[in-house]
């Protein structure tokens, strides 16, 4: 188990109940992806709301064509790592692939070993509708559940495509009514039209997250790895990259290569008398 989390001056601690309490506040809600130290202490000292451990993992950090692949003891190592380095965001986990979908008592013991395991917050899990039943014995037993619908990327054979925008507005609205009639405490909208997003946004007392879900979600998430410009080849349209680390990391690498290859690196600077 982790330690308690230390205050940082003139902030404190994002919780559930305040994270809730932002719903429809004129502020937007913040949300990032994270998986190591590096990335979770910077955008916690930016002051992000939320960081999630995303099982996004599988295809930005271990270059995995889907999110399936990522089993629970990943989550678990990831997710520790990341709340040990942030010290405000509150910390929510994904719950991968098969590790809730067999039944609510499996969801049970295996939210409650990504809480008790890694200090997080509270899990993230993908369904409506179809995961209320298990939505609701999470909250019965305290285990605070944030629910993802609209595209699903643990439902990629089913859906067609991880780029596909989901349009069903009937079928999107009950997804999201019955995820917060079960108890989740907000929900994730992936890739909808932005007036379904916010109609649902409207219609709902709990926070709305968008991602690809236009901008009057009560808050926004995107990956970091895509956001900070690391990963390529990747552009779906509501994506802003607001860096391009990746041409950062290769003009410094090649830099180095170059410097090491022709003895300037180490120089006297960077040398022990
Ligand atoms: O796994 C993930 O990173 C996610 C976000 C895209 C919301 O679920």
């Amino acid at each position: 188990m982790s330690e308690p989390r230390p205050t940082l001056p003139g902030t404190s601690p994002m919780s559930v109940p305040k994270f809730m309490a932002m719903k429809g506040q004129l502020r937007k809600l913040t949300m990032l992806t994270a998986y190591d130290t590096v990335f979770a202490s910077i955008f916690d000292q930016a002051g992000v709301d939320s960081i999630l451990v995303g099982d996004s993992l599988g295809m930005v950090v271990q270059g995995k064509s889907t999110t399936m692949p990522v089993t629970l003891d990943e989550m678990i190592y990831h997710g520790e790592i990341v709340v040990r380095a942030a010290k405000r965001a509150l910390v929510i986990v994904d719950m991968p692939f098969m590790s809730y979908q067999v039944s609510p008592q499996q969801a049970v013991e295996n939210a409650g070993r990504i809480l008790k395991e890694t200090g997080a917050a509270a899990v993230k899990l993908e369904g409506g509708i179809q995961q209320a039943e298990t939505i609701r014995a999470l909250a019965a037993a305290d285990l605070p559940v944030m629910a993802h619908i609209g595209m699903r990327p643990q439902s990629v054979k089913k859906l067609g495509g991880m780029s596909k925008v989901q349009r069903d507005e009937t079928t999107l609205i009950s997804d999201a009514k019955a995820a917060e009639a079960a108890g989740a405490f907000g929900i994730v909208l992936e890739l909808i039209p932005r007036g379904i997003a916010a109609r649902i946004t409207k219609e709902l007392s709990i926070p709305t997250i968008g991602i690809g879900a236009g901008p009057d979600c009560d808050g926004q998430v995107l990956v970091s790895y895509d956001m900070l410009g690391l990963t390529e080849g990747f552009q779906p349209k509501f994506l802003k990259r607001y860096a391009d680390l990746h041409q950062v990391a290769l003009a410094a690498t090649t830099q180095y290569l170059q410097e090491v290859r022709e003895g300037q690196f180490p120089d006297a600077m960077h040398s022990h008398e």
